[in-house]
């Protein structure tokens, strides 16, 4: 990892609005997510059981897992439906020129 701690993931032209892409950053797995222009990442493993969330669907500002249908709100990472309870970690984001850049857990 960077001494700044961020990590270059991926270019921007691989993320057009709508996509999302799976990346492993040192034991994480992390989904990134362009949402309307802004891309966002969240942990990529269900809070729940074992599930790859970017198998899943997106709708608006959330992710369904793809094996009991928890959704998430994949900005801020918070649970908005059961069986998952615990919210997902959400990573910093920088865009330095064509380079996407993931950073530390948020909060
Ligand atoms: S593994 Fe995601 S809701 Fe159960």
């Amino acid at each position: 990892m960077a001494q700044s701690g961020f990590t270059k993931v991926a270019d921007v032209g691989e993320l057009s609005p709508g996509d999302m892409k799976s990346v492993e950053v040192g034991n994480d797995q992390i989904l990134l997510i362009n949402h309307e222009g802004n891309i966002y990442a969240c942990e990529d493993i269900c809070s729940h059981a074992y599930a790859v969330l970017s198998e899943g669907d997106i709708n608006g500002d959330e992710i369904e897992c793809p094996l009991h249908g928890s959704a998430f709100n994949f900005i801020t990472g918070e649970v908005l439906t059961p069986p998952a309870e615990e919210n997902l970690r959400t990573f910093e984001v920088r865009i330095e020129g064509e380079d996407v850049m993931v950073g530390p857990a948020k909060g």
